[in-house]
């Protein structure tokens, strides 16, 4: 299946080198989404010499495939952290937010960028009758957590009347994440940042203070993970869980939907917003989220597409797509310094659009020497087994039983010759469990299905094509090189006898 977002699929390309030397700065950055090119860009501006360096091109990975929406509050709702933390923390999470959402529109208009930057309303509704009192909990946490939060009882055609109030929040915002990223990135490249695509770090040696891709090197004092989980074995890894989530655009006449965010809960948890570009418009309709690994993605994406069906008129899908995030269980991102004084930025859940951007300033005054007043509420450093002592165990118990099952009935197994073109499969040859894809033409490419991250074992994704890990959202090609996650060394690759 041919998965593009909308977003990489209608922006323009970002031409940047390949890292074929070794060079200093003072700070390198590995991962190119908007963590760090806003990161880049707010460094270079202070005078701090960055180099940053991008696996595949900037945009890649989840920033390229969100949904674009800007917003103060939290999706999964700000009540999560009002009831653990409280409504001063909630509330400084909340200002964090919305001055992110401002510096992102200060960006548009300092660099007049094409990203289709609008503010607009944000309507939170229930699609059932059981949800409407999360709808009804998420209003007063709303305003214990100083949002400026409203009722409404309808909701704009063509959406059918929610069962009961809408919770609205005026002015927030939309964009084109992908066009606003790749020319924030040729910003910080005019004012001297030195960005590399197709440059993917394989080794970070943080007492020499070494970065390493295949074909070069960058020493720096200060190192920066923007690569959505820290890479290797991690602290946080073991508070945060991976899921991947949908996307479909559908082509709509212009001015056919109303501008806004729409998040409707309960049966149906549909996250849907239209976008214009150039002359075409789209509904984009995100939703059916999973724990990475753990479910068949071709039939998680069916799901969307039958649930925004049952609600929307979709007759043609020209793009769909599916991208992945971090939950901690204590529901605050981490940012700032981690165990080996690099600098990490993760656990994200659904807003990293916005946390992106807070980290970026965050991370940017703790490398200028400044304070920073939002730093100890998500220093990465944190660990709060008590409060999120919950979540942890439930997450872990997940992550076990997919161990067990793993190892126990080692997965789905067929045989070799049950393998359809275009599929993949955990095979078993010559008494070895092997993860094998055939491609469209027949040709069979073998992997150990042992993620190099932990040991947990890989499972097939048919819509991404790739081999994902359910423990910490690690995911593979099928020729066995990392995609995404934590991992850093790719899948062995095995040899299949003919
Ligand atoms: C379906 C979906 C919809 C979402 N919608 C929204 C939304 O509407 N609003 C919102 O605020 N948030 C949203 N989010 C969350 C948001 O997209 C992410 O939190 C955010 O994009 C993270 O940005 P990032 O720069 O930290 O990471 P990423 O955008 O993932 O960038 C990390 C980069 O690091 C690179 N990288 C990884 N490993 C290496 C390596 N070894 N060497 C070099 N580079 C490497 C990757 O290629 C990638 O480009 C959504 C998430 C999902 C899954
Ligand atoms: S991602 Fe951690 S074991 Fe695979």
């Amino acid at each position: 299946m041919n998965t593009t977002s909308v977003w990489r699929g209608t922006a323009p390309e970002a031409a940047f080198p390949t890292l074929q030397e070794a060079i200093s700065a003072d700070v390198a950055i590995v991962g190119g989404g908007i963590t760090g090119v806003t990161l880049a860009l707010n460094l270079v501006e202070e005078g701090i010499s960055v180099v940053l360096l991008e696996a595949r091109d900037v945009g890649f990975g989840s920033t390229g495939n969100s949904t674009g929406n800007l917003y103060e509050t939290v999706s999964r709702g700000v009540h999560r952290i009002v009831d653990r933390w409280g409504s001063d923390v909630a509330h400084a999470v909340t200002t964090a937010r919305r001055s992110a959402v401002d510096q992102i529109e200060q960006r548009v208009r300092q660099f007049d960028i094409a990203c289709g930057f609008r503010r607009c309303r944000l309507h939170r509704y229930a699609t059932s009758e059981n949800a409407q009192a999360s709808v009804k909990n998420e209003y007063q946490a709303s305003r214990e957590a100083g949002l400026p939060a409203h009722l409404e009882k309808t909701l704009p055609a063509p959406f059918a009347p929610p069962h009961g109030s809408v919770l609205v929040l005026e002015n927030q915002a939309q964009f084109h994440p992908q066009a606003y990223v790749r020319e924030l990135a040729r910003q910080a490249a005019a004012k001297g940042c030195l960005i590399f695509q197709n440059s993917m770090v394989l080794e970070v040696d943080t007492d020499q203070r070494v970065v390493r891709t295949v074909n070069g090197t960058v020493t720096a004092r200060e190192i920066v993970f923007a690569t959505h989980t820290p890479k290797g074995v991690h602290l946080v890894q073991a508070e945060m869980i991976a899921n991947r989530e949908y996307g479909l655009a559908t082509p709509i006449a212009k001015n056919a939907f109303p501008p806004g965010i729409f998040w409707g809960s309960g049966v149906a948890r549909l996250s849907v917003r239209n976008v214009e570009v150039d002359d075409a418009a789209f509904l984009v309709c995100v939703g059916e989220e999973h724990k990475t690994g753990q479910e068949d993605a071709i039939l998680s994406l069916d799901r969307l597409e039958t649930a925004a069906s049952a609600h929307f008129d979709i007759r043609e899908i020209a793009f769909r797509w599916s991208a992945q995030n971090y939950s901690a269980a204590d529901g605050l991102p981490y940012i700032g310094r981690d165990a080996t004084d690099c600098f990490i930025a993760t656990g994200f859940e659904t807003d990293g659009l916005v946390y992106g951007t807070v980290a970026a300033s965050l991370i940017r005054d703790l490398i200028a020497g400044r304070d920073n007043l939002f730093a100890p509420i998500v220093k990465a450093s944190r660990f709060a087994p008590l409060k999120g002592a919950k979540g942890i165990a439930e997450e872990t118990a997940s992550v076990l039983k997919s161990l067990v099952k793993d190892y126990v009935t080692d997965g789905d197994k067929i045989s070799l010759s049950q393998l359809m073109p275009g599929n993949g499969a955990i095979v078993k040859v010559e008494n070895e469990s092997l993860a094998v894809y055939r491609d469209k033409n027949g040709a069979l490419f073998a992997v150990s299905p042992v993620c190099t991250h932990m040991k947990c074992k890989v499972h097939w994704n048919g819509v991404e094509t790739s081999w994902d890990c359910p423990c910490h959202g690690s995911r593979f090609s099928p020729d066995g090189s990392v995609l995404e996650g934590p991992a850093v060394e790719p899948l062995q690759r095995k040899l299949l006898k003919a």
